[in-house]
């Protein structure tokens, strides 16, 4: 059956759903940086984040986080609710890094004493600029009640993750998540959307520090997939130790 595209960014391309209201993500090898730079394929990212991400959303929905995600369809698609995205991109900082170091010069590493939650405007002709609520409520992008319910859900979601990657030795330094308007029964609802996966977040090793993420390839530090099969395998998504540029990990069937 050939798909009908109706979206195609630079991780993940969106197709019609086979009901109305519903799509189906795909989830690419591509990975880019520092607005598109760089750009490379990597294979077998896609299947990664696509489980990964299926594994974060499911485990969202136990604490009542709303979300776009139905079920996984197969090793890259997953199929999702349709929704109205909300043009900003929600940055959860627990440690300083990335762009918090270089624009404030805050060591990188160092704890922040309370989880700053920052609001970018997506836009790639602007280079998604840092924004505040002002601008967001002035310029119409979301309303103060979406904003209010936008932020409270970003620091649920940040304290679920922490405590569930600081149990499996891993910090969750910062992530940068996306929302989503929900059309249904005549009410709208704001709803987590897109994809939670070490394309967007920064994930240090508890004791070595070592980036199990994308500033990897940022960096150029070493082999992406590497932290990204790793961090699978701490999930439980993957069956082989030691996963390497060389040696194919095998998912774990679910
Ligand atoms: P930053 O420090 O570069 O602002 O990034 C903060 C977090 O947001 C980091 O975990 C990476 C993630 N992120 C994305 O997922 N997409 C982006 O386009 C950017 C700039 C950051």
């Amino acid at each position: 059956m050939k798909k009908n595209k109706i979206y195609e960014g630079k991780a993940k391309i969106l197709y019609k759903g086979p009901e109305p209201g519903t799509l189906i993500q795909h989830f690419k090898d591509d990975a880019t940086a520092n607005n598109n730079e760089k750009m490379d394929v990597f294979e077998g990212k896609g299947v990664i984040n696509n489980r990964i991400s299926e594994h974060l959303f499911t485990l969202l929905s136990s604490i009542d986080i709303p979300h776009h995600f139905i079920k996984r369809l197969n090793m890259r698609e997953q199929l999702i609710n349709e929704v109205e995205i909300i043009p900003l991109e929600v940055v959860i900082r627990n440690i300083a890094a990335g762009s918090l170091t270089k624009r404030l010069g805050i060591p990188t590493g160092e704890k922040l004493n309370r989880t700053i939650v920052e609001f970018y405007y997506k836009d790639d002709a602007l280079q998604d600029p840092l924004v505040s609520e002002e601008h967001i409520i002035t310029f119409g992008w979301a309303s103060q009640n979406e904003l209010d319910e936008i932020t409270s859900l970003a620091l649920r979601v940040n304290d679920f993750l922490a405590g569930y990657f600081s149990a499996i030795k891993i910090q969750l330094v910062d992530f940068k998540i996306e929302f989503g308007r929900l059309y249904k029964n005549d009410e709208v609802y704001v709803v987590l959307a897109d994809e939670i996966s070490p394309d967007s977040c920064r994930l240090w090793d508890s004791q070595t520090k070592q980036k199990m993420d994308k500033d990897v390839y940022r960096e150029n530090s070493g082999y992406l997939l590497d932290g990204y099969n790793e961090v699978a395998k701490r999930m439980g998504l993957l069956t082989q130790n030691g996963a390497s540029k060389n040696k194919k990990p095998t998912l774990v069937k679910g």
